[in-house]
């Protein structure tokens, strides 16, 4: 075949391919897509715009953070205790159960949704600057000032190696700095979170790129809702 016929030849069946009736195909049912677990956890909706906390936190970096991440571990969580005692439990119980059965992953996807839903309501656009009342007083008891507490959980989140949290907690008559690991809060040490700063690097990255503290800073000066820090507060 000389190259031009050969060429003639390709083409021509280039063509009757692109012609042809495709193969028959036996009817059967349509793959059904895994269905989305219908768990008894739901995310409780971000009480503000996803853009209200900028410049202090970016729009984007509220969209994937609570879109993705916080969503995402109820998705993990209604998954890993179908058809398991955990089901039936709230949040609260199956981060202490899960501690105590060492089931890291239920521990962990509990863990964060529960420190998530403490962290969407505890930020508030254009957040007071300071608070006032009982809390006040016990910040002033506890550290001396609000600025030397915020100074010491400025550094204290600074210290956090890898992902983690930072927070105020409440421990008897006493207020305090603690930090936690992972998916880790103040719930299986037995204090009581008031406030609590998430430090993985989705929290922040986008906007502060590797500069945690700043954003710790910044949070803490313009964006805490101390009114719902201050109703956390227990009798001692
Ligand atoms: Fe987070």
């Amino acid at each position: 075949m000389s190259k031009i016929n050969r060429r003639n030849f390709i083409l021509t069946a280039a063509a009757a391919a692109a012609t042809a009736k495709p193969a028959p195909v036996l009817a059967q049912a349509p793959a059904a897509a895994p269905a989305a677990p219908q768990g008894p956890f739901k995310q409780p909706p971000l009480p503000f715009h996803e853009s209200q906390l900028a410049p202090v936190i970016g729009a984007r970096t509220v969209t994937l953070h609570y879109g993705k991440h916080h969503a995402g571990y109820y998705t993990n969580l209604n998954t890993l205790v179908q058809n398991t005692p955990y089901a039936s439990m709230s949040l609260e119980q199956i981060i202490v159960a899960a501690k105590n059965d060492s089931d890291r992953r239920v521990f962990n996807n509990a863990g964060q949704a529960w420190n998530h839903e403490l962290y969407w309501t505890m930020l508030k656009p254009g957040g007071a600057k300071t608070p006032g009342g009982k809390l006040a007083e016990m910040i002033n008891a506890s550290f001396g000032s609000l600025d030397e507490m915020k100074k010491q959980m400025v550094t204290s989140s600074g210290t956090v190696f890898g992902s983690g949290w930072t927070w105020l907690v409440q421990d008897g008559n006493k207020l305090a700095i603690l930090n936690t690991a992972g998916g880790d809060g103040p719930l299986t040490s037995g204090k009581t979170a008031l406030l609590g700063i998430d430090v993985w690097e989705h929290a922040y990255y986008l906007d502060y790129e590797n500069r945690r503290t700043d954003h710790v800073k910044a949070v803490l000066d313009n964006i805490i809702n101390w009114d719902v820090v201050g109703s956390r507060l227990k009798a001692a």
